[in-house]
């Protein structure tokens, strides 16, 4: 029966999307559970006993930045030794086949565009990314540089570098965020993967969805907060499902 209700779900979803014209993707630290990267609320998302939510803020970097950043080299060392997993080629190859796509993430992991997705945004950044606490300025951090930079990196202007990605209490870029919204007012579908549907303001991308009278599907290993809201709820490993659907449009 369980069986038999997964099958009809999973049905829907691809109907859906064969029916689609325009996709918009939400992908949290889900997606890229699979490549050996750990979530942020999942049983390995604790650093030294801290969390994201212990070291992701302005507060944090301020009381300790040497910390903070020992905690971002760890995690971009992981990912620098990470590949890109199944769902997310599932995605680069929905974007080839649904005429307008567009993917908004939340990772700041770089996996998607590794893996050859186009049409990207970035909400929380990029951690290969540094900005300086001075000048502003940002740039792109070779893998090699990163052990160089070993305890605090410092911009040529002399200012402290950060990693530029968005942490709590801090502003996501609007300009990313309102490109967002208008794709999706007009979208087909939007498809939220991987993501505890906790944090906003992309928590609010399914109830905007729904306003814009635009179907929602969710996929993720178990139900989340969104999970009541959306139109259709698929549950299980982005990595198998994903590939799964895409391979029948
Ligand atoms: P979370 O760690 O909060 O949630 C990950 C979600 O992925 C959970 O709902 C899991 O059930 C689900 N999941 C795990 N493995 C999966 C798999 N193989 N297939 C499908 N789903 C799976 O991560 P996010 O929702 O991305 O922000 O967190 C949002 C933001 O909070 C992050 O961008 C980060 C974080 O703190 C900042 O650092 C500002």
């Amino acid at each position: 029966m369980l069986e038999n209700s997964h099958h009809h779900t999973l049905e829907k979803a691809r109907a859906i999307l064969k029916h689609s014209r325009s996709l918009f993707v939400l992908t949290g630290a889900g997606i890229s559970a699979e490549s050996g990267i750990p979530t942020f609320r999942g049983k390995d998302g604790l650093w030294k006993s801290y969390s994201a939510m212990d070291l992701a803020t302005p507060e944090a970097f301020q009381k300790d930045p040497v910390l903070v950043w020992e905690w971002y080299h760890w995690r971009q060392e992981i990912i620098r030794n990470a590949r890109p997993n199944p769902a997310h080629t599932a995605l680069v190859a929905l974007e080839k086949h649904i005429p307008s796509f567009m993917l908004l993430t939340q990772n700041v992991d770089n996996l998607h565009q590794r893996a050859g997705s186009m049409n990207v945004l970035e909400l929380h950044g990029n951690i290969f990314r540094t900005r300086c606490l001075e000048c502003s300025g940002t740039c792109m951090i070779g893998t090699e540089d990163i052990k160089q930079k070993v305890p605090l990196p410092v911009c040529s202007c002399g200012g402290i570098l950060r990693p530029d990605v968005v942490w709590f209490g801090e502003m996501i870029p609007q300009d990313i965020w309102q490109n967002a919204l208008t794709f999706l007012a007009h979208a087909d579908t939007a498809l939220i993967c991987g993501t505890s549907g906790i944090v906003w303001p992309a928590a609010a991308i399914p109830e905007y969805a729904q306003q814009h009278n635009v179907h929602t599907i969710e996929l993720n290993i178990e139900k989340t907060p969104i999970s009541s809201i959306v139109e259709i709820f698929l549950e299980g490993k982005a990595g198998e499902l994903l590939p799964d659907i895409v391979n029948s449009l």
